[in-house]
């Protein structure tokens, strides 16, 4: 596999979020997110690891986008903290806020690498988590404000926005199962918190090009391959209620406008969507995008559980199990199924056949061990990252339309409950002293960038 077998203007980058890499949680005017307060809760995060310092990205900003320089990235996902920006969540923009964001993307564009903006990677205002958060349908309103006020500050250099990213895990992991910040359990009314963020997103779209006309705009979603166990019509129906939650809740009503009722159904919020969900809504959350960003890590297959006995804390979905079918996992324990990466692309491409699609995160966690000489050999991310371009290579042999592909993570960083005990990075990070060093894997997708991979 060649780099030259991908097109030339096929997008080639790297992935962070900002609570996970900037730390300085506290500085410059930034307020308190919902994380800064979760990782204070006792037992949520493994080894109550916060994300306080991280990686000290927002002190090394100069020696992080250099390191991206020498890699040969040329597109760099990461994401504005809105509680930096905001730090109540409302009101005029934070000036210092605003000028590490434009000094940083000022800095990629000077050494030729795109910048692509995310606008909310989890991090919500703790003030507005404070009035509900995204239970609350103002929360959506004020997303559009925030970011219709970074689009007018910044559109000028970031020429790629993400609106979202997985509303799914801001949902149902942090307002039904618990494992993130808020950290709360309401059941199935966290399907009220993805409307509400659906309806953020809807509203940001047109808020984001009134104030950068030039700007491209998407929402990336974390898709899953799904399939059953068998053949039966229980697992099948455990196949369509993953589905259903995971991919097809966020899917129809962005690419298409509506519901899929089976899963309002399966939450039992029928009558909720009924009033809240007015053609309005719906409308907006369908407000037409440049591009579909997908994050894309595994491949579940599921069966029918026991019905007295809940296995997953996902609303519609407690009865239903996973199924270990013996292939290689990560750290992480995702199953690593590199061909899933063509279905994810698949079901989106069905539903929208004109859409450019971004892989937007892919990567794998191992256990790195130094060696003597001080290097990172770990020849199971570099298998795992080659066997997913391989797989996008063969997306793009068959037609679809697959326009980039962005490494999850430039670096190790706080990887949320797992606190800085999984290592992501294409460029391993020392926590003690923060010195970074380049993975044989990141060594590896370098060459591969400059055409002798
Ligand atoms: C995704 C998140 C990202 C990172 C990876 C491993 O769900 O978007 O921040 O934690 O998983």
């Amino acid at each position: 596999m060649n780099r030259s077998d991908f097109p030339d203007s096929f997008v080639w980058g790297s992935a962070t979020a900002a609570y996970q890499i900037e730390g300085a949680v506290a500085e410059d005017g930034s307020g308190p997110s919902i994380w800064d307060t979760f990782s204070r809760v006792p037992g949520a995060i493994a080894n109550g690891h916060t994300g306080d310092l991280a990686v000290d990205h927002y002190h090394r900003v100069d020696e992080d986008v250099a390191l991206m320089a020498d890699l040969g990235l040329e597109a760099y996902r990461f994401s504005i903290a809105w509680p930096r920006i905001q730090p109540e969540g409302v009101g005029p923009g934070n000036r210092a806020g605003l000028g590490f964001y434009r000094d940083l993307a000022e800095k990629l564009l000077e050494r030729g690498i795109a910048p692509w903006a995310t606008l909310y990677h989890w991090d919500l205002p703790q003030a507005l988590e404070d009035r509900g958060g995204w239970l609350n349908r103002d929360t959506a309103f004020r997303f559009a404000d925030y970011a219709a006020l970074v689009a007018e500050e910044l559109g000028d250099v970031i020429p790629n926005w993400i609106t979202l990213n997985e509303p799914w895990c801001s949902a149902f992991l942090g307002y039904a199962s618990g494992v993130h910040a808020p950290g709360r359990r309401v059941g199935a009314e966290s399907a009220h918190a993805a409307h509400h963020l659906l309806l953020g997103h809807g509203l940001a779209v047109p808020a984001i090009r009134g104030a950068a006309p030039a700007a491209r705009v998407g929402i990336t979603l974390n898709l899953y391959s799904i399939r059953a166990a068998s053949d039966g019509e229980a697992d099948r129906d455990a196949a369509r209620r993953v589905d259903g939650l995971g991919n097809r809740l966020f899917l129809d009503p962005v690419l298409r406008g509506s519901y899929p009722e089976d899963v309002i159904d399966d939450l039992g919020q029928r009558e909720w969507f009924a009033t809240e969900t007015a053609a309005t809504d719906l409308e907006a959350i369908s407000a037409p995008i440049d591009f579909l960003g997908i994050n894309y890590y595994s491949r579940h297959t599921v069966r029918a559980g026991s019905p007295d006995e809940p296995a997953i804390s996902y609303p519609g979905s407690e009865f239903v199990e996973f199924v270990d079918t013996g292939a290689a996992r990560t750290q992480m324990g995702w199953e690593i199924h590199p061909d899933g990466l063509i279905d994810v692309l698949e079901m989106a491409h069905t539903m929208a056949p004109e859409l450019p699609l971004y892989i937007t995160e892919n990567g794998s966690a191992y256990e790195d061990v130094v060696g003597e000489a001080g290097g990172i050999d770990d020849a199971e991310r570099a298998d795992y990252l080659r066997d997913h371009l391989l797989a996008c290579r063969t997306a793009i042999e068959r037609g679809l339309p697959l326009a980039g592909y962005f490494v999850w993570s430039l670096m190790d960083n706080f990887e949320w409950a797992w606190g800085y005990t999984r290592r992501f990075g294409i460029v391993f990070v020392d926590y003690a002293t923060q010195k970074r060093t380049p993975k044989a894997s990141g060594r590896w997708f370098s060459r591969f960038l400059r055409g002798n991979g």
